[in-house]
């Protein structure tokens, strides 16, 4: 039988590579892996990359196993989904992963100016009706800018039409350096090792017939950030249930 989420939470806070600090204390004092996550935190110089929304952290724990030269966290605010991912790297022996459990919008207080080089978003939910609550809008783009190296990567991998055409016009609209970029990962040449690494979301979206979408750009930081303008069709099939949920 499964653990229950009480079980999760009490075997979560056992785990030395899973971070959860409460905003009063955050707020209180400066957070000791800010600015030294590398050094303090993973004991190397490696560059740190996070995934964002990682829900069960499919992707946090596949690009460590593959790429042990870097450092890698996932981040999520729901500790029982963390627990999944948390749990593997430990079982993995992985050395180069760490888990924060916070809100997205808290990632200033986590990390200093340039201290992570790549963000992965997987399957976070387009929120269509509120473009502030959406992950590459210009609010968290700012966020993500700040805590970035100069020319961050950002990876997108949804099932969203929408997020994928918002996200395309975000990067049109403020003349970031589009890498890669395919409305159907599955019939694309894009597809490796890594990108076939599978999330919970996204199995369940394949089950349904949808074809999934990946794209990275390069972060400028140079320039005032703009919101597109421009309107995008809805995802229909978004609006029987799921939407929401999260
Ligand atoms: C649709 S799920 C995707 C989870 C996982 N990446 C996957 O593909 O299976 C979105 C995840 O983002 C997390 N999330 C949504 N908004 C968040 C926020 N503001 N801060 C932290 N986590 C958030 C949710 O808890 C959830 O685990």
């Amino acid at each position: 039988m499964g653990k229950n989420k009480l079980s999760k939470f009490a075997e979560l806070n056992t785990y030395e590579h899973v971070v959860q600090i409460s905003y009063k204390k955050l707020l209180a004092g400066e957070f000791r892996y800010k600015g030294k996550w590398a050094e303090a935190f993973f004991g190397n110089s490696n560059p740190v990359i996070l995934e964002l929304g990682c829900g069960k952290g499919e992707y946090t724990v596949k690009l460590a196993s593959h790429f042990p030269e870097y450092n890698f966290i996932g981040l999520d605010i729901k500790g029982a989904r963390m627990w999944v991912g948390a749990t593997q790297a430990m079982e993995l022996g992985l050395k180069n992963v760490g888990f924060l459990r916070t809100n997205i919008e808290n990632i200033r207080l986590f990390f200093a100016a340039k201290e992570v080089s790549e963000i992965w978003l997987t399957f976070p939910d387009p929120q269509m009706k509120k473009t502030r609550k959406r992950m590459t809008a210009t609010n968290f783009i700012e966020s993500y800018r700040h805590i970035m190296v100069p020319d961050g990567i950002i990876h997108l991998k949804s099932d969203s039409n929408f997020m994928y055409c918002y996200t395309e016009a975000m990067v049109a609209e403020n003349g970031f350096e589009m890498i890669r970029k395919t409305d159907d990962l599955y019939h694309s040449d894009l597809l490796d090792e890594v990108l076939s690494t599978q999330t919970y979301y996204e199995r369940q979206w394949l089950d349904r017939g949808l074809s999934i979408k990946y794209l990275a750009f390069k972060l400028s930081h140079q320039i005032e950030l703009r919101e597109p303008d421009i309107e995008i069709e809805k995802d229909e099939y978004r609006s029987f249930g799921r939407q929401g949920k999260e």
